[in-house]
């Protein structure tokens, strides 16, 4: 798809009468778009009634895009059923919990094992196909949008019995169910699979083996609902990519199940710039998606130029904050950016979310911010022959995530979002720049691996991290790692299970702390720190104690510990170290390199390389709200001003640069 990065947004052009659809034409060019995604929620238009359908306007807008050299993501809308559908078809729509059911009246009110659902939905995707599938301008193809958005859980009969057939593959028998389950405990044991119901409205907790299959479940069905449109698209046309529209860390969708099946990942990125967190969560999300699958490309397929409708306020980006924010996709490896939508809806749920053409038109400075972003991309290549420069591996899985925030944990103030957060801020703010991997994934050629919290963890997944310490790599394992295998029964004698040779000690119990408690620690060369959140209650054992806690009632026991296990070694941390103190401990593992990274801590400034065979990128993005001067190499070229950099660069807030160097490094 040529040597640009890609640029445009959602063209939802049915809400537009055909004098809109020249004046967009005009306007993309002005902008420098190259690619837009249409047809996302254009079911009613495309099939007004049952089985009748009308392409003639989409055949159109595609010809006018063509002639106007834009590119077409093309969406299959099943993101977004007719009204008829529904009438008719009531078992379509989607039951809560308590056995509510849902109504038409907005998007994605969908039961995915729906029989009709899916029927109807391979006709349109079918129909589509037939009709413009050839169309010259169709260059990727979207299906749906943002699979589970709104409904990520349905509990209607559809669902329990299609749950039953993949209990049934997964486990074969009852027994193995029970046994999986624990279902000896409170009664529960079945002796019929018809027995069995989704995660209804119970009285106490469910058990959480089944709410964890649950999710595994739904997840899978979205999936199998993916990939029979996706069969669809790719037998009419083997030669365009296709995608479908991520969220990040959206909780109900596996998506390192998905990406392999996808020809570029893409996501959609809306974070909330009120918090002054957003460009590290922004950053996180960033290496996420990257890290999905490793074999293709990314882009982000939606952002907002500006404000969107549902955060709390809806902030506006202030100025030049959404060009910062484009290129920190780009330094994180995008392929493209785009926007949610192109031209401001007039009427409708999100008439007063931000667009690339606003309501006030191009005399909105949002327009020039968005013409003036396309025309600077325009004129850069897409970086593809330089991969991000990353060499730390943080290790994460949705099954880990879905299980450890289940109800009935030692505490519930322990969260997947926050352990990511906090083992990952020292290592952006030291311009380390890691890559999200799925445990089950071969990790040699990491430095060192981050190993967030993986409460679940199978016996495969241990041994995978064992033997990649062993042939000598470097795992920073935070507690509450190796509890449970993938059924979400406890492995039994001291905590850790497969990744008990990493720890160190011991662990005998857990000691969950109230918010308002902080824990003092003591290195062992006499400096202070600080812990929350969490105690390990841990013995020594083979590792060399690196800190302790220094008075209460864990005064004098271990709480960070180094073992070395093959050729590699281990550290291990016992509870929330605070900031200074987790910062510590980076320092001291000497694969991290935090010493000779490409410093930024403590000044807003995010850098990011992209290293390739002859050349390196260095990118800089000032989040702060002053000048910032950073020192740089010689020898290096800014390709947004088109000049020759030395030993400094100056950038005002929101301030970016990207410096090109002729060797792979160049570091500073
Ligand atoms: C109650 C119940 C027990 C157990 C405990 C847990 O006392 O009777 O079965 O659930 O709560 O604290
Ligand atoms: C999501 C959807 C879009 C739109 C935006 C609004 O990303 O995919 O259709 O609703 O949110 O922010």
């Amino acid at each position: 798809m040529g040597k640009h990065l890609h640029y445009g947004g959602d063209y939802n052009a049915e809400q537009w009468p055909r004098a809109v659809w020249e004046e967009d034409v005009a306007l993309m060019r002005e902008a420098d778009v190259n690619l837009v995604t249409v047809g996302v929620f254009s079911w009613a238009q495309l099939e007004p009634y049952e089985g009748s359908f009308s392409f003639g306007w989409l055949h159109d807008l595609l010809d006018q895009l063509a002639a106007a050299g834009i590119g077409v993501d093309l969406a299959t809308p099943t993101a977004a059923p007719p009204a008829w559908l529904s009438v008719r078809y009531p078992d379509v729509l989607p039951v809560d919990a308590k056995g509510t059911h849902y109504s038409h009246g907005s998007r994605q009110t969908i039961c995915i094992c729906s029989p009709i659902y899916r029927e109807k939905a391979r006709a349109i995707v079918t129909r589509l196909v037939s009709e413009v599938g050839g169309h010259e301008a169709v260059k990727m193809w979207h299906v749906h949008n943002e699979y589970a958005c709104h409904v990520p859980y349905c509990y209607c009969d559809n669902h329990a019995q299609a749950f039953r057939h993949w209990l049934k593959q997964r486990y074969g028998s009852l027994d193995t169910l029970n046994e999986a389950w624990g279902t000896s405990f409170w009664s529960q044991t079945y002796t019929d699979f018809d027995q069995v119901v989704p995660p209804r409205l119970t009285a106490a907790f469910v058990n959480p083996s089944l709410d964890l299959d649950y999710k595994r479940f739904s997840n899978e069905a979205f999936f199998e609902e993916f990939l029979l449109e996706r069969a669809i698209l790719k037998e009419a046309r083997p030669d365009v990519p296709v995608t479908t529209n991520f969220m990040g860390f959206f909780k109900p969708i596996d998506y390192f199940g998905w990406a392999p099946q996808v020809d570029i990942v893409s996501t959609d990125n809306y974070p909330d710039t009120a918090n002054p967190d957003w460009p590290l969560q922004s950053a996180m999300h960033y290496d996420l998606v990257r890290g999905l699958n490793k074999k293709v490309p990314w882009m982000v397929m939606e952002q907002t130029p500006s404000r969107v409708t549902w955060h709390y306020p809806n902030v506006p980006k202030g100025p030049g904050l959404m060009r910062a924010m484009n290129c920190q996709a780009i330094a994180r490896g995008a392929r493209g950016v785009m926007f949610f939508q192109w031209r401001a809806s007039r009427a409708g749920a999100e008439k007063f979310h931000s667009a690339m053409v606003p309501h006030s038109g191009t005399a909105s400075p949002v327009w020039a911010d968005v013409a003036a972003l396309g025309k600077e991309l325009s004129a850069l290549e897409n970086f593809e022959d330089a991969p991000v420069d990353s060499n730390v591996a943080f290790l994460f899985s949705w099954p880990n995530w879905w299980a450890l925030e289940a109800p009935s944990q030692p505490s519930s103030d322990l969260t997947i979002a926050d352990q990511l957060m906090w083992l990952y801020r020292p290592l952006y703010e030291g311009g380390v720049t890691v890559d999200f991997c799925h445990p089950d994934e071969p990790l040699d050629g990491y430095a060192a691996v981050i190993v967030p919290s993986l409460y679940l963890m199978s016996e495969q997944q241990g041994a995978n991290l064992l033997s990649y310490v062993e042939a000598g790599g470097t795992a920073v394992v935070s507690f509450w790692s190796g509890i449970v295998d993938e059924r979400d029964s406890v492995y039994l004698g001291p905590y850790g299970g497969p990744l008990r040779p990493l720890l160190g000690c011991d662990v005998l119990d857990v000691a969950p702390l109230a918010a308002s408690e902080t824990l003092e620690l003591q290195w062992e060369d006499g400096a202070q720190g600080k812990g929350t959140l969490w105690a390990d209650v841990a013995i020594e054992r083979d590792g060399h104690v690196l800190a302790r806690y220094a008075k209460g009632p864990f005064a004098e026991k271990p709480a960070v510990f180094e073992t070395s296990y093959g050729r590699g070694r281990a550290y291990y941390v016992g509870c929330r170290l605070d900031h200074d103190a987790l910062t510590r401990l980076y320092g001291l593992v000497p694969a991290l390199r935090l010493d000779a990274a490409m410093k930024c801590s403590g000044t807003g400034v995010e850098r990011v390389a992209r290293v390739g065979t002859d050349r390196r990128y260095d990118f800089l993005i000032n989040y702060s709200d002053e000048q910032r001067e950073i020192e740089v190499p010689d020898g290096g070229f800014e390709l947004l001003t088109g000049t020759a950099t030395k030993r400094r660069i100056t950038l005002g807030p929101a301030g970016v640069a990207i410096v090109r160097y002729p060797s792979p490094g160049a570091a500073p």
